[in-house]
């Protein structure tokens, strides 16, 4: 062939090419398998929990679900970029069904958001290997079965929200993802350990679930970046330890309602944390001074332990604590008299310990004092393991 019978021919096929996409584009513009799971994600909703005012109503396939104006059909719950899906979004009037597992055929799709709904069944595995999906939020659903033990092929996935359904079996494993920040998986009944968790994670919720194991270093020691850890209202046990607070970016720290038995607190150099919440657990021995040397905590609850000893007087020195709850323990001696000085601005509740002079004009005593047999029980009682 010669140079000039080359070009011919290409430019006959670039013509033929822009012919055939124009063609295409007038009369359909959505990738059909696209269209086809959005069929089928719409047939597997109940149609008596359409509303004829919601989205899912207004999805009328007549016409193209991706062309534009979206004015008398796909009216909402829905984005397209070229000619594929990006965004699904229900609204939220209480659709019930299940999640068509055809919803992977979107493989463009880079927001998931199909909360306070009332979808059951399982959530398809093939929604875990959406390799675009930022944010996938199915929160507040009906949802039950397990959910895959890794997830490493949400290859762009951010934001996974799966709180508040009836999800059971293990925490997934997403210690292979580099690029997910938030992870709530609270309120379900995930059961077992608390597993590595990706390393760029910031905010990590596994609230009211019924995880057992304790804190361990090979699911948390990497997490640089982590400031929100809320797994309060499980069966973790053991001794939290003095590591964990000193996370570099820990802010908020919720552990309250376990098993823990221990508690280790070392001072930190640095430390942006602000609240820690460990009360209703099992905690023994002293009350540490050294939660006064992190500079930013401001709210502090021990509450409902078995924690002993005095309050160390280190925490007449703090001047960022202003919520202080210590009640609910066996803790004595005499309460530190600057709490109860004018200028102390701590509240909170020092009622139901062991402590002597408590002053009930101080709503930090306004509970009364365990009695003094109940008291001298605690105290004996240890005296006598030791012996
Ligand atoms: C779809 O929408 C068009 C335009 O509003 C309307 O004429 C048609 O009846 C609708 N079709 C169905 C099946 O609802
Ligand atoms: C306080 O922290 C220091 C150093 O971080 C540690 O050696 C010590 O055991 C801690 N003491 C208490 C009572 O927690």
């Amino acid at each position: 062939m010669t140079p000039i019978t080359t070009t011919v021919a290409a430019a006959t096929v670039t013509t033929l090419f822009l012919l055939l996409t124009t063609t295409v584009t007038a009369t359909t513009t959505t990738l059909s398998t696209d269209i086809s799971a959005l069929k089928a994600i719409k047939s597997s909703i109940n149609p008596t929990t359409i509303p004829s005012y919601s989205c899912l109503a207004s999805w009328n396939f007549t016409s193209d679900p991706c062309s534009n104006p979206h004015i008398t059909h796909f009216l909402c719950g829905l984005s397209c970029s070229n000619n594929r899906v990006t965004q699904l979004t229900f609204d939220r009037p209480g659709y019930s069904g299940t999640l068509s597992p055809l919803v992977s055929q979107l493989t463009q799709l880079i927001t998931l958001d199909l909360s306070d709904n009332k979808l059951s069944g399982p959530i398809p595995t093939s929604l875990f290997s959406l390799p675009n999906l930022i944010t996938l939020d199915l929160r507040n659903n009906l949802f039950s079965g397990t959910i895959p033990p890794v997830i490493s092929n949400l290859k762009s996935i951010e934001t996974l929200d799966i709180s508040h359904n009836s999800i059971s079996g293990s925490l997934p494993d997403t210690s292979n993802s580099l690029t997910l920040t938030r992870l709530d998986l609270s309120f379900n009944k995930f059961t077992g350990p608390i597993p590595k968790v990706a390393k760029n994670l910031m905010e990590l919720a596994f609230k009211s679930n019924f995880l057992s194991g304790g804190v361990l270093k090979t699911s948390f020691s990497e997490l640089t970046r982590l400031e929100v850890v809320e797994v309060s209202d499980n069966s973790l046990t053991g001794t939290i330890p003095g590591w964990f607070f000193l996370l570099p970016a820990l802010q908020q720290v919720n552990l309250a309602n376990n098993g823990f038995t221990g508690i280790e607190i070392l001072k930190p150099i640095e430390s942006d944390l602000v609240a820690v919440d460990v009360g209703y657990n099992k905690l023994v021995g002293y009350l540490s001074g050294n939660f006064t040397a992190y500079p930013m905590l401001s709210s502090l609850s021990l509450r409902y332990n078995k924690l002993q000893g005095p309050i160390p007087e280190e925490y007449t020195r703090t001047t960022t604590l202003r919520r202080l709850f210590l009640d609910g323990n066996y803790l004595n001696g005499m309460p530190p008299k600057e709490f109860f000085s004018g200028k102390s601005s701590v509240t909170g509740s020092l009622g139901d310990n062991c402590l002597k002079s408590c002053p009930t004009s101080s709503q930090l005593c306004l509970k009364s004092q365990k009695s003094s047999s109940i008291c001298r029980q605690a105290y004996g009682g240890k005296v006598r393991q030791k012996l």
